[in-house]
């Protein structure tokens, strides 16, 4: 398993509950995270909010302090903010969370992508970065609660850099309870965003924060 005890994370949006509940969870496993943010007030007060030792800046400078950076923003506005921090995160492994959605009355339904999946809209604006897909699944309620110390589910994590995506499964891993699995290239990573849209159902028919497993492996 690869080491990334040593690694620091920066979470571009990370004001949301996405993105506060990966870093709780980083930051008790005892990594250095930046909690991004448009606004620094915004991003100092998330970090303090979270504690064990977070900290909170620009999405830019978090993104060109970071070893790992999580983009955990809405779809909205992933591209934009993506394009503009290219330069910041040349090099980078940037892990991608993001599920495009749509909300109607019969519930969450998976908007198309022109790139094929908001993961490869990411690798399309990031040439020169490391783009894997991970956590699209995780519940940041239950990233959140204090209440569970064991996340009950495997983390799908996608990419076309094998070393790249060890790195983020050994990160999934820091969080008890989690295994990351490897699932595949970035070109399949729209079932795995659309998935959400499933689970999404699942939470409201049955009032659970669902996850998936995968079973022999
Ligand atoms: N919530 C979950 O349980 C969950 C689970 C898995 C995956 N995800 C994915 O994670 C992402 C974040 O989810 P969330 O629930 O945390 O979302 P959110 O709270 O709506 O947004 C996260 C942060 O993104 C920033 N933001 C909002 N609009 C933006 C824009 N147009 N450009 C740049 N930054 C913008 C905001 O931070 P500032 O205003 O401080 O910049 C906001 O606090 C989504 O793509 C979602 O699909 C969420």
């Amino acid at each position: 398993m690869t080491d990334v005890s040593g690694l620091s994370i920066g979470i571009l949006g990370g004001t949301g509950d996405q993105g506060k509940g990966l870093a709780r969870r980083f930051a008790l496993a005892g990594l250095r995270v930046a909690i991004g943010s448009r606004s620094e007030e915004r991003a100092r007060e998330a970090a303090e909010s979270i504690g064990a030792g977070a900290t909170g800046a620009a999405n830019a400078a978090v993104a060109a302090g970071a070893d790992i950076v999580i983009v955990a923003v809405p779809y909205d506005g992933h591209k934009a903010l993506l394009e503009s921090l290219a330069a910041e995160l040349a090099g980078k492994i940037v892990v991608d969370c993001v599920n495009p959605l749509g909300f109607d009355k019969q519930g969450a339904y998976a908007l198309p992508v022109a790139e094929g999946s908001a993961a490869q809209q990411a690798a399309a604006v990031l040439p020169d970065s490391r783009v894997v897909a991970a956590f699209h699944h995780v519940s940041a309620v239950v990233l959140m609660d204090p209440a569970v110390d064991e996340v009950d589910l495997d983390v799908l994590v996608l990419g076309d850099d094998r070393e790249a995506t060890d790195t983020v499964q050994a990160l999934a891993g820091l969080i008890p309870g989690v295994r990351g699995v490897y699932g595949g290239r970035l070109r399949n990573a729209f079932q795995v965003e659309a998935l959400t849209a499933n689970l999404i159902s699942v939470n409201r028919r049955y009032k659970a924060h669902a996850g998936v497993r995968v079973t022999d492996i």
